[in-house]
């Protein structure tokens, strides 16, 4: 076979810290705390199905024809109303846009800005799937340092004095990998520091409406007078991911940008799914299926934290979380977590994601460990997490 040439800007690209997770995730004879799926027994299987039925009832042709890049107007119009001006947001329609998941809306905004080597700040640890985009387009990453409430303001206005980045690259609620939440009054500084050093925050939020204790705090893009912020969410924890709906919030210029890019990815997402979505806001379900599925996942995350806490060495670092899907543990001593995920997935069957592909350099998360509570059940994270613990007191 011929040694192809490929870009040269895929040198640092893999996909395989996703590919191993995925693989994990479809296996049934292991107890996987590697995914970031919602519940299955949260998915509304039975009104996606009738929603599907209905829009091929209601309006076959355009769900078949081809579509606005923008998005499906019906979804764009109740997505403004009920999950972006509902959350202190102001936009118009204008602002708004549909994607393939908050995925897509990511890798929108890094094409619209991003020229390589410009400097994108992220914190430290971040989303492993971000930093793949980021390295796809040429980016040069650096990491701020995090407490338990997120990126620091000291390091971050110091790093952007340093480095004056094109981004800010930011999770503010039950960060993936953290599950750590920014306080509003940092939300409010990052606004005021895009404004004042012209830097584009690019504040991905999936996990906001997944609170199960404390108290809301309000997106950045509320905090926003001068546009430098583009907000992407996602339907994947909410409705279902595998529908791959996300949304998209940005100033009038920044938004005609990202869908002349999106123009080029797949001209529109899929409008079937987009519907589905629209008829969930449409009938609104959004409040009632949050209150239906949240207790569900405070089960599992009491189940984890308590399992750990029997379980674990004793030395552990580890912040509760107020929600999401994620906890994050930090264990003590001279360990390699990659070495670790291999052991527990051949002897106990366990799978988590090791903390090394969530950091700009990797070396930094070898004593760090991703788990995931909410695609087990509580007695399936108790045997999951005492078969790791035994493995980690050793
Ligand atoms: C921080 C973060 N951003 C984006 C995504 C991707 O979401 P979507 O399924 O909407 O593409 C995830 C999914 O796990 C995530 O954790």
């Amino acid at each position: 076979m011929a040694e192809f040439k490929f870009a040269k800007r895929l040198d640092n690209v893999s996909g395989e810290a996703v590919k191993e997770i995925l693989s994990y995730m479809s296996d049934p004879n292991i107890i996987s705390f590697g995914g970031g799926s919602p519940a299955k027994e949260a998915y509304p299987t039975e009104f996606v199905r009738e929603a599907l039925l209905n829009a091929m009832d209601k309006v076959p042709l355009q769900m078949l024809s081809y579509g606005q890049t923008e998005g499906w107007k019906p979804l764009r119009e109740l997505y403004l109303e009920q999950m972006v001006r509902a959350k202190g947001i102001k936009a118009d329609l204008e602002n708004v846009a549909i994607g393939t998941g908050g995925t897509q809306g990511f890798d929108l905004v890094t094409q619209t800005f991003i020229n390589e080597g410009d400097v994108v700040l992220v914190e430290s640890p971040t989303f492993l799937s971000a930093i793949t985009t980021l390295n796809k387009i040429g980016a040069k990453l650096v990491a701020v340092e995090t407490d338990a409430y997120g990126i620091r303001m000291d390091d971050l206005e110091e790093k952007i004095k340093t480095y004056h980045p094109k981004m800010l690259y930011v999770i503010p609620t039950f960060q993936n990998p953290t599950g750590w939440t920014l306080p509003n009054a940092r939300r409010q500084k990052i606004a005021e520091l895009a404004s004042r050093y012209d830097v584009i925050v690019a504040e991905d939020d999936p996990y906001c409406a997944l609170r199960y204790r404390g108290e809301e705090q309000a997106p950045i893009k509320s905090f926003d007078e001068t546009g430098h912020v583009v907000l992407l969410d996602s339907f994947s924890k909410i409705v279902s991911p595998g529908i791959r709906v996300g949304g998209m919030v940005a100033e009038k210029s920044i938004m005609e940008k990202m869908m002349a890019v999106k123009q080029c990815c797949d001209t529109h997402s899929t409008l079937l799914v987009q519907e589905v979505c629209a008829e969930f806001l449409r009938r609104g379900m959004l409040k009632g299926h949050l209150e239906a599925i949240k207790p569900i996942y405070l089960e599992r995350m009491d189940a984890m934290l308590n399992a750990i806490d029997k379980y674990f060495p004793k030395d552990i670092s580890l912040t509760p979380p107020e929600g999401g899907l994620f906890v994050w543990v930090r264990l003590n001593g001279d360990v390699d977590t990659r070495q670790i995920v291999k052991r527990s997935v051949k002897e106990a069957n366990v799978a988590f994601v090791p903390g090394c592909p969530f950091f700009v350099e990797p070396e930094k998360g070898k004593q760090c460990m991703r788990l995931n509570f909410s695609s087990q059940t509580p007695d399936r994270i108790e045997e999951g997490i005492k078969a790791l613990g035994k493995i980690l007191c050793e």
